[in-house]
């Protein structure tokens, strides 16, 4: 992808920049970032039930759904060429272990097999966490107000092994717990899920773009904030060993999330790693575009395509983005 540009031996007026530039054809011929549809992943919010569909305020377009309309929405995006559906569930009851996030009938196994049923070839990704299960938010277990790192990985690999059981082709582990991939890694080839993939979240930040997200799942913290896990936005080099180790620990593919205010980050690890790397295009990133485009700010569809092309320009080969479907339809309706 890094290619040494060769001496320039002959400057202006010879050469000139401008003329590849001058019609749709050349800008097309030549350019170097393409955006398709299967490059990118749907999130889902699933809640139990049928027919049921909440909408997510903060996010203009975002709905949480119960399996029967979480399958069809699963339909149009297969539809549509995306890449997969990654879900997200919302628990009848939260504890302090999150138990329904590794119970085989949780909502999040439920949708899985639903959305299996009705399109088997759809590739299916699951969020592998327990924020959204326990009573206090957190992603881990807490122990005397410390979210215990080593009491986590044994939920998190049920949670992983369940979800692998509904037929999920993909988890994808979101705690920042030190040691849950290859945790998860052990737990999936003991259970006989050898060819389950995992989509680790490796540099996860500790970010404020999250906010809009924590609505949609109802899954901040009731006290404290996550800074003793996720990582800080100041570190570029830890994410590269975090990434490292994810690797050593079984991971099939890596994610560097937040995307936008991270870039940076996606192309080192690009330079760095050969395996295939997500990059999340968080809710707070989708917030803004939806709040300035309706207010009139921005052209929505062209801030869009250019986020994302961004993202994939940096060297994500995989967006998770919930502007997929909309994006989807813009690609298929241009001619490049
Ligand atoms: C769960 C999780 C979060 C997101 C994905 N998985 C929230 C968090 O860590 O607080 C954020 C996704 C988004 O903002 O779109 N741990």
């Amino acid at each position: 992808m890094e290619t040494v540009t060769a001496p320039v031996t002959a400057g202006f007026p010879t050469r000139r920049l401008r003329r590849l530039r001058r019609t749709e054809a050349l800008r097309r011929l030549v350019r170097e970032t393409r955006l398709a549809p299967s490059d990118l992943i749907y999130p889902l919010f699933v809640v139990h039930g049928q027919g049921v569909r909440q909408e997510v305020a903060a996010m203009p377009g975002v709905a949480r759904l119960s399996p029967d309309l979480a399958a069809a929405e699963a339909e149009e995006a297969f539809a549509l060429g995306l890449g997969g559906v990654l879900l997200f569930g919302l628990p009848a009851s939260k504890d302090p272990l999150g138990s329904e996030a590794y119970a085989d009938d949780g909502v999040v196994q439920q949708a899985v097999r639903a959305i299996k049923r009705a399109v088997p070839d759809l590739l299916v990704i699951t969020d592998v966490c327990l924020c959204e299960y326990t009573d206090h938010g957190h992603c881990g277990v807490v122990r005397d107000g410390v979210v215990d790192n080593d009491q986590t990985l044994d939920l998190l690999a049920r949670t992983a092994v369940s979800q692998a059981a509904a037929g999920a082709d993909v988890v994808a582990p979101s705690d920042m717990m030190d040691g849950r991939v290859g945790a998860i890694r052990a737990a999936l080839d003991r259970a006989g899920f050898t060819e389950t993939a995992i989509l680790a979240y490796s540099a996860k930040y500790a970010s404020a773009f999250y906010g809009p997200f924590r609505e949609a799942a109802d899954s901040a913290p009731r006290f404290g904030d996550r800074r003793s896990y996720q990582m800080d936005p100041a570190n570029a080099r830890e994410a590269l060993q975090e990434i490292a180790l994810d690797i050593q620990e079984g991971a099939d593919m890596i994610m560097v999330k937040p995307a936008l205010a991270y870039l940076d980050v996606i192309a080192r690890a690009r330079q760095a790693f050969g395996l295939p790397i997500a990059a999340y295009n968080v809710s707070g990133e989708y917030s803004m575009v939806k709040a300035a485009a309706r207010a009139g700010w921005l052209d929505e569809q062209r801030v869009v395509m250019e986020i994302l092309t961004a993202i994939k320009r940096a060297g994500a080969d995989i967006i998770i983005t919930y502007h997929a479907k909309e994006a989807a339809r813009w690609l298929l309706a241009r001619k490049d």
